[in-house]
């Protein structure tokens, strides 16, 4: 998922740290990540040298966007935050119309969809082959009212009106569909017509694919068009922290793979950083490699309140939770670490070695 068919994934992946798949106060906690000291990583070289390179379509349970979702993503958690985001800045009305930028292979549209008939979502990535994926997957399993609910585009998000709607792949693969403002809270291109958004989101760090101020207000205006006249909240999630600017690698066990994430460098000129993900999948003695990279901008917090400003989005506000820092995540063993660390909303925060926000934009 991701430029050139490569997936980003984040340093501190929510799902990395915290607890997918669980209520916000109910979670079970997360594999733990560990720093992968010297001697571990030149054996773990060594043994890549002679295992076998999975290639990215593998069709089974070692597909790189299978790992991915496992590994890095917490569709329910970031769910919940997101219902109580709306409820609280907006409120009136339960939210039932969601749009997941930047989506990849959608997982949290397809949790959305799964919890209530009404739902509708809207998936947008340029990513054609994680789109692909995610319509055999994610949405065609959960069968026709499911498949029915859902707009998959395949698009630039800074683009969005050109993108183009991606169907099953047992039907025409690409048709037109317009995400205009014609009506007053519908979308409309003839015999497509979707529902103006509750909720707008871009997770997994994803606005930091916008390297220039300029693409980000332009982004943010469009994420703020696609939202009800009624009201509706935008979310994006950043990370930072002291060991965010430098290089680093991460790793978690999970039972059948280990995932790595490499923060390969750090410019403070640029304030570009270079995120590989990497797996190895220990019982086939299988690695894949730069499974997902990513050329991110490092935004800091008041950056993006001034282009949300500028977007014209009515309030901004932050959610933050420090991160289990690196020597405690070396002592951690097995579970445990960043367990029961919840977000809370914040005017200030000191500097630590590691956090996560959610920013929340409210449009009116
Ligand atoms: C870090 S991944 C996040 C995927 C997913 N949202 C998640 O939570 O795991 C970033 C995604 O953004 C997509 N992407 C990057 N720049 C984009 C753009 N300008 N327009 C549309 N998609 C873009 C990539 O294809 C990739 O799938």
């Amino acid at each position: 998922m991701g430029k050139r068919d490569k997936k980003p994934n984040r340093r501190r992946h929510k799902g990395e740290f915290s607890n997918d798949g669980e209520d916000l106060y109910d979670q079970h906690p997360p594999a733990s990540p560990s720093v992968v000291d010297e001697d571990e990583e030149n054996s773990e070289e060594e043994e890549e040298e002679g295992s076998d390179e999975l290639q990215s379509s593998s069709p089974d349970l070692t597909s790189k966007f299978l790992l991915y979702q496992q590994s890095v993503q917490s569709p329910k958690g970031d769910i919940s935050y997101l219902q109580k985001f709306f409820l609280m800045y907006v409120g009136g009305r339960q939210p039932l119309h969601f749009q997941e930028d930047f989506c990849g292979t959608a997982l949290l549209s397809a949790e959305w969809l799964k919890a209530d008939t009404r739902r509708t979502a809207v998936g947008l990535d340029f990513d054609l082959e994680a789109l692909e994926w995610c319509m055999d997957n994610n949405i065609s399993k959960l069968g026709a009212d499911v498949y029915s609910r859902m707009s998959l585009l395949h698009g630039n998000v800074l683009t969005p009106l050109d993108a183009k709607q991606v169907t099953s792949r047992s039907h025409e693969l690409i048709q037109n569909i317009s995400l205009d403002d014609e009506g007053e809270d519908l979308v409309h291109d003839g015999s497509d017509s979707l529902p103006k958004r509750d909720i707008v989101c871009a997770f997994n760090f994803s606005c930091c694919c916008l390297h220039k101020r300029s693409e980000l207000v332009t982004y943010f205006k469009n994420a703020r068009e696609a939202l009800s006249k009624k009201g509706g909240i935008f979310v994006m999630d950043l990370y930072g922290g002291a060991s965010a600017e430098g290089q680093l690698k991460l790793q978690r066990k999970f039972p059948t793979f280990t995932y790595t994430w490499e923060q390969a460098e750090f410019d403070i000129v640029s304030r570009k950083t270079r995120i590989s993900l990497h797996y190895h999948l220990q019982k086939q003695n299988r690695k894949i490699r730069h499974a997902f990279s990513y050329s991110w901008r490092l935004w800091s917090l008041p950056e993006i309140k001034d282009c949300m400003e500028e977007a014209g989005f009515r309030s901004v506000h932050f959610w933050l939770r420090e991160m289990p820092d690196a020597s405690e995540m070396r002592r951690t063993d097995g579970f445990g670490a960043g367990r029961d660390i919840k977000y809370e909303e914040v005017k200030n925060f000191q500097q630590c070695d590691a956090w996560n926000a959610y920013i929340v934009a409210v449009s009116v």
